[in-house]
């Protein structure tokens, strides 16, 4: 599934969309119809108080300590066995994200930013089900916007007739900022609080809105933004055409690779991370 989620986005945000428009021309798609339940499931079930709930479960950060390199082999036991052609595993798109920034002339924090960015997704080896750890996310407690993918299946969600969570603004006020407003719950949200105290602002709007595409791809939640969260979201908006373009069939080397990234991780982070 989760493999299929990003390939749904290359279909809906094409890196050349005259091109992948006729390429992607596919009505008769197994693979659009495991999408379309996932988010089902997902925009049924995001409520408001299922993500407080969340945010209580697991923002103590007391389920594991381990070192960067630990997690990254941790999160690499993600099998996803939906997808039996899988050619890239966890690791891998972190390292071609995070090389494709190296490569680019890029600070070092945000070569770092590229290759934690998926790291939350070691919710899944919490027993997470996949609906509450990947997929587009989207403020809870005020109306869904229908530039979030599937807004129909919003009709199922106990928010969607809830007066107080159905409004433009809902619980929050005009351009009230983000750091005020509930994002779904999933993987970007988790890992920013695992990083938070690490990285710099600009890495961790990227780690914490990369999944955002309602905001950084069709602009439908300008009116919770303050000016602080536009000029943050030019390095979410820099940072996601490595994470969608840059899934290359040549694989990085882990090995030699390896080295360089102990390196970063000794200069920004702490020898053991809490999850
Ligand atoms: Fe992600
Ligand atoms: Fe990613």
């Amino acid at each position: 599934m989760m493999d299929l989620w990003e390939d749904d986005l290359l279909e809906r945000y094409p890196e050349n969309p005259k091109k992948s428009k006729e390429e992607f021309r596919n009505y008769d798609n197994p693979a659009r119809d495991t999408v379309k339940e996932f988010y089902k499931m997902n925009h049924t079930y995001q409520t408001y108080d299922f993500v407080l709930e969340k945010e209580k479960e697991f923002l103590s950060l007391d389920r594991k300590k381990m070192g960067l390199w630990d997690a990254i082999e941790y999160l690499n036991t993600l099998v996803d066995d939906s997808d039996p052609d899988i050619d890239l595993d966890q690791t891998q798109h972190l390292l071609q994200t995070s090389e494709a920034i190296r490569a680019d002339g890029h600070p070092d924090w945000f070569v770092l930013t590229g290759f934690l960015h998926d790291l939350g997704k070691v919710l899944c080896l919490f027993g997470e089900p996949q609906w509450a750890v990947v997929g587009d996310t989207f403020p809870v407690g005020c109306r869904f916007s229908d530039k979030i993918v599937y807004p129909d299946f919003f009709k199922a969600n106990h928010d969607f007739s809830n007066e107080k969570y159905n409004t433009k603004l809902g619980v929050y006020e005009e351009n009230c900022g983000l750091r005020n407003v509930h994002m779904s719950w999933g993987h970007d949200e988790y890992l920013y609080h695992v990083m938070k105290d690490y990285l710099p602002e600009e890495g961790l709007y990227i780690i914490r809105y990369h999944s955002f595409y309602a905001q950084h791809r069709e602009h439908a939640y300008d009116h919770l933004m303050d000016e602080h969260d536009h000029a943050m979201f030019k390095w979410v908006d820099k940072f996601n055409p490595y994470d969608l373009y840059t899934k290359a069939p040549v694989k990085p080397n882990v090995a030699e690779l390896k080295p360089y990234y102990e390196d970063l991780a000794a200069k920004y982070l702490p020898d053991t991370i809490r999850f």
